[in-house]
């Protein structure tokens, strides 16, 4: 479903080359769910922007369901970044100026209008134990209930690959666990590849195949 071959990323900056990324493999499958620790600054929001085609490598390769996604024009790229790829990010990127629901719908406002949308969504923010919250902004929900919302708008679409950068660094451990459950539970609904990037190695160890990187490089952790 998902191979990355040899992937390196070098940044360049004004003080020079920065390399980030060697050689990094990955083959991974429907229904696959995988955390990646590491130091910070040892390149895991460098590779998991990668795979999620946001940033392209300085060489290598990934396939995505038998598409070479660096490949596809720009509009393209975007198009298929949007019904197949979902992301979580640290600190939830939601629209200050939306309310809950639009939040969750933006992925759906690209391409053909779809009343499903709306229905899938309020189904989400229900899941998500958000439905009183419905029509609140950003600013007045909590850091868990903002999380939740965003992990509603990264699944509105079902998509095959759901990337988490430390979806649970701002929060308790409590709150943390709830958003993992849920996360979790969606996964396996949706049998997604789930790839979480925490520092938490609690959180780490819960998951089937664990990863770390490492001096530029991605190891697999027995
Ligand atoms: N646009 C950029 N230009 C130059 N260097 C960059 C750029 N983006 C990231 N880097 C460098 O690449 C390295 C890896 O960054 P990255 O954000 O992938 O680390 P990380 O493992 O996610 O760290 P953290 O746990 O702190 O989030 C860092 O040394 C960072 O300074
Ligand atoms: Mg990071």
């Amino acid at each position: 479903m998902l191979q990355a071959r040899a992937i390196s990323k070098t940044y360049e900056s004004a003080a020079g080359p920065v390399p980030v990324l060697e050689n990094v493999e990955l083959d991974l499958r429907l229904g696959d769910a995988l955390s990646i620790m590491g130091p910070s600054g040892s390149g895991k929001s460098t590779l998991l922007h990668i795979l999620g085609m946001l940033d392209p490598p300085t060489s290598g390769e990934l396939h995505f369901d038998g598409v070479e996604p660096w490949t596809l024009k720009e509009t393209e790229q975007a198009r298929f970044r949007n019904s197949n790829i979902g992301f979580v990010f640290q600190d939830h990127c939601l629209l200050p100026q939306c309310t809950v629901i639009e939040n969750v719908l933006t992925p759906t406002l690209i391409g053909e209008r779809d009343e499903n949308m709306t229905i899938r969504a309020k189904e989400l923010i229900d899941r998500a134990g958000l439905t009183p919250r419905i029509d609140h902004f950003p600013a007045q929900l909590s850091g868990g209930e903002k999380q939740r919302v965003a992990i509603a708008r990264a699944l509105i679409r079902r998509p095959k690959l759901l990337l988490c950068d430390e979806p649970t660094g701002n929060l308790d451990e409590e709150t943390a666990w709830q958003v993992l459950g849920l996360l979790a539970d969606f996964q396996q609904e949706m049998q997604s590849i789930l790839v979480i990037v925490t520092h938490s190695p609690a959180i780490a160890s819960e998951f089937p195949q664990r990863f770390e990187m490492h001096g530029r490089h991605l190891r697999k952790k027995a």
